[in-house]
């Protein structure tokens, strides 16, 4: 028999294994990822090593099947992106860039939790308790009964909790400074943040705690990223934002006791991380009316529906060479299709303009629908002329400059009027089955159906 080898390389970011070194990941695509790490020998326990096992029970598929019981964290948004609370029993892993809030965020939570009765465990492998406490002093919430730890040894820290019979909620911060003797890796590699992961996940699912456990995402750097976690837990969660703004987006990427369409909005102040129960008044806040190239865009992040402002900038190109065009928080590709669509289809000269466009307050745009309050944006700066203040925006834009349906129009109107918006334009309504509902008591509907019908 071939002797098996002991290194091999694994993936960073997706923990796929090699037995040779390359420069990308085949896997993920992730360049510079491959890491050599020892090939860790089967557990003496596993099955295939002592050669029995024991009949499995069978079920039907009737019987009971009740929700899961859920615990709510007390914060409203946090509770909403998974699902309704924390299930017993269950793991969640919140994943993001250092420093973006996660250790805030569930210091705050597991405070609200402890603060109900509920025994929480926090334990840290990056701060020492004393730190943790300052935190929790500047956050107000010194005073909740939790019960701190610092350390990087699993074994200890599952010593600890075989012998907490009550502990409803333990908070892991972070997976990545986890440590677990009987493997020869470093902290933060790929086996070593799967092998800590899965001691812990084996403990809560056997004590019937909830487990959080906390992942950075590193781009550089030797740390295993969330992703080599992603199947082992029951829900991830991302903490987005910008560090250079105030407001950070939780936003499930798989949920098994929830649906992955919901965020959480919070706003990072100097006493941590605040609940944003209206996201659209937050994103506008900074808005100024009567400014030619801004316009108004009724989104979706998830199923709530979000106003946001799009900017654009046009000057004349500088420079010999292709003009430029910078994008910040929406795809470049679909602004370059959509510079085009204006110039072929409504006669609107662009290119010898530098495009400049931006989505105020730093959040990133995914959505198609987006492209009619961009095209009203970048028509505005063109012809000098400022969008109307009340006025909001969506709906796809095709090849031709034909305007496209969109998802939930009923849900953005509302939001637009909520929120004293007087005007929407959007797609006109194709004949069949598309019955809207009618618009919202102050709202005027202008349906177009191409876009040369907005620069008329
Ligand atoms: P932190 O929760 O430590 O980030 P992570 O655990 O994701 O690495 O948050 C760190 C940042 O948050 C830090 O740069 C300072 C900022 N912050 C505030 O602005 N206000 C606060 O009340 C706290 C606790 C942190
Ligand atoms: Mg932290």
């Amino acid at each position: 028999m071939a002797k098996k080898p002991s290194r091999h390389f694994v993936c960073r970011a997706c923990g796929a294994v090699y037995p040779k070194w390359a420069g990308q990941c085949e896997a993920c695509g992730e360049w510079n990822t491959l890491v050599e790490e020892a090939v860790e020998p089967l557990a003496a326990s596993s099955p295939r090593a002592s050669g029995k096992g024991r009949r499995v029970k069978l079920e039907g598929l009737e019987g009971m099947a009740a929700p899961p019981p859920r615990t709510q964290t007390g914060i409203i948004e946090l509770d909403r992106v998974l699902g309704g609370g924390l299930v017993p029993a269950s793991v969640v892993l919140v994943g993001g860039d250092p420093g973006i809030g996660k250790s805030t965020l569930l210091l705050q939570a597991a405070c609200r939790l402890a603060g109900k009765g509920e025994r929480v465990l926090y334990i840290s492998g990056e701060e020492a308790v004393d730190q943790i406490r300052l935190r929790a002093l500047r956050l107000g919430v010194g005073t909740a009964a939790l019960d701190l730890a610092a350390s990087i040894n699993v074994m200890d820290i599952v010593a600890t909790l075989e012998a907490e019979p009550d502990v409803k909620a333990v908070v892991i911060d972070s997976i990545q400074t986890m440590w677990l003797e009987t493997v020869e890796s470093a902290p933060g590699t790929v086996s070593q943040v799967r092998a800590c992961a899965f001691e812990l996940i084996r403990l809560a699912k056997r004590r019937g705690f909830s487990l959080i456990l906390v992942g950075h995402v590193t781009k550089e750097g030797a740390l295993a990223g969330p992703r080599v976690l992603e199947h082992m837990v029951d829900a991830v969660m991302y903490f987005e934002g910008d560090r250079g703004h105030q407001f950070r987006i939780l936003r499930a990427a798989k949920n098994r006791f929830g649906a992955t369409d919901e965020i959480g909005v919070f706003a990072m102040t100097d006493r941590g991380l605040e609940e944003v129960s209206n996201p659209s008044a937050l994103f506008l806040a900074e808005r100024r009316g009567n400014i030619a190239g801004s316009a108004v865009f009724a989104g979706l992040e998830g199923t709530r529906p979000v106003l946001l402002e799009v900017q654009a900038l046009l000057s004349p190109k500088s420079g010999d060479g292709a003009p430029r065009r910078a994008v910040v928080g929406w795809d470049s590709g679909r602004l370059s299709m959509l510079l085009a669509v204006l110039e072929t289809r409504c006669g609107l000269k662009l290119s010898g303009m530098d495009v400049y466009l931006n989505v105020a307050g730093g959040l990133k745009v995914a959505e198609p629908a987006a492209d009619l309050a961009v095209a009203a944006a970048l028509i505005s700066a063109a012809s000098g002329v400022p969008t109307s203040s009340g006025e909001v925006y969506f709906g796809e834009v095709g090849l031709s400059g034909e305007i496209r349906q969109v998802a939930q129009a009923d849900a953005r109107l509302k939001e637009a009027a909520k929120l004293g918006f007087d005007h929407a334009v959007l797609p006109r309504r194709v004949a069949r089955g598309s019955a809207r509902s009618k618009p919202p008591e102050g709202l005027a509907l202008r349906e177009i159906g191409h876009l040369s019908d907005m620069i008329s």
